[in-house]
């Protein structure tokens, strides 16, 4: 029988990702701060991972370093992941948020941008996940989230098409299997599977006419927000949230119903 292993008062969590100043991964990180973790933002761009994590440590006064490194490269991540645990407390959760769309349709795509979208969506978070993993089975406690979306259970219909769907799907497979090796070191292992969420990752900021058009089937009548989906991944991150493990949370506004 495993039993439950508090939260240290100093504890970091990785966000993958969450670099870009509109995106979920950086309001995510702000979320997290403002509960107190010591925030490191890994991003494959750099700058704005550094300048992420200075304004979120200056705002929320929390230990916040941002590191350059691409999560489809073990090399890189290895590095990064080697940074952080040098510079902050122990990793006590990882939101693997790090993600690139694909509008091709799929007998336009080819193998190039096919392994593309797996290498960075889905290879990615095996890299991440495995290489952080280490530290958090010695300690016996851990949580990992991983964004999966809601094409990946409606095979696409937001922007997206096949390669980011599959892609996507594969992180729901994942999530499962990886919570099964793991639960019994005190990890935690889910995905969450957002709808349309108002950043720029569908081929840049949404006109509000876009968003309406998006909202139409959706039982809320609208998209949704970065924070709300931040406030998912806290939840699901937190000390609170021990005997949930192996889920895929909806947040989509009703639209997988609708
Ligand atoms: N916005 C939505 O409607 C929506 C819905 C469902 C799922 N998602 C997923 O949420 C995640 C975050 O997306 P977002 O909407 O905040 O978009 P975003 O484009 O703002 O964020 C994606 C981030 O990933 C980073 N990134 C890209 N390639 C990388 C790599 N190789 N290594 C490290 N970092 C890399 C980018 O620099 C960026 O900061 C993505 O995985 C996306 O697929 C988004």
């Amino acid at each position: 029988m495993t039993s439950i292993t508090p939260f240290p008062t100093e504890r970091t969590v990785v966000l993958t990702g969450a670099a870009s100043a509109r995106g979920i991964g950086r309001a995510a990180a702000d979320r997290l701060a403002s509960e107190g973790w010591s925030i490191a933002i890994l991003d494959i761009n750099a700058e704005d991972a550094k300048a992420a994590a200075a304004e979120i440590g200056s705002n929320r006064a929390v230990k916040a370093l941002g590191v350059g490194a691409d999560v489809s490269d073990a090399a890189s991540v290895d590095r990064a992941i080697t940074e952080i645990e040098d510079a902050l407390p122990p990793i006590v959760a990882l939101a693997n948020l790090a993600g690139i769309s694909s509008p091709t349709t799929f007998m336009e795509t080819t193998v190039e941008e096919w392994d593309k979208v797996f290498a960075i969506n889905m290879r990615g978070t095996f890299i991440v996940s495995q290489r952080v993993l280490k530290g958090m089975i010695e300690r016996k406690l851990g949580r990992i989230v991983s964004i999966s979306s809601i094409s990946a259970q409606r095979g696409g219909g937001t922007y997206s098409k096949v390669a980011y769907s599959a892609s996507k799907a594969g992180i729901i497979g994942f999530t499962r299997a990886l919570a099964r090796e793991v639960g019994e070191f005190g990890v935690t292992v889910n995905a969450i599977a957002p709808g349309p969420i108002d950043t720029d990752i569908m081929g840049g900021t949404l006109s509000e006419e876009r968003k309406a058009q998006m909202s139409e089937g959706i039982m809320m009548g609208r998209v949704g927000t970065r924070e709300e989906v931040a406030a998912l991944i806290a939840f699901l991150l937190g000390q609170d949230s021990g005997y949930i493990t192996a889920a895929t949370y909806d947040i989509n506004g009703g639209l997988q119903v609708s």
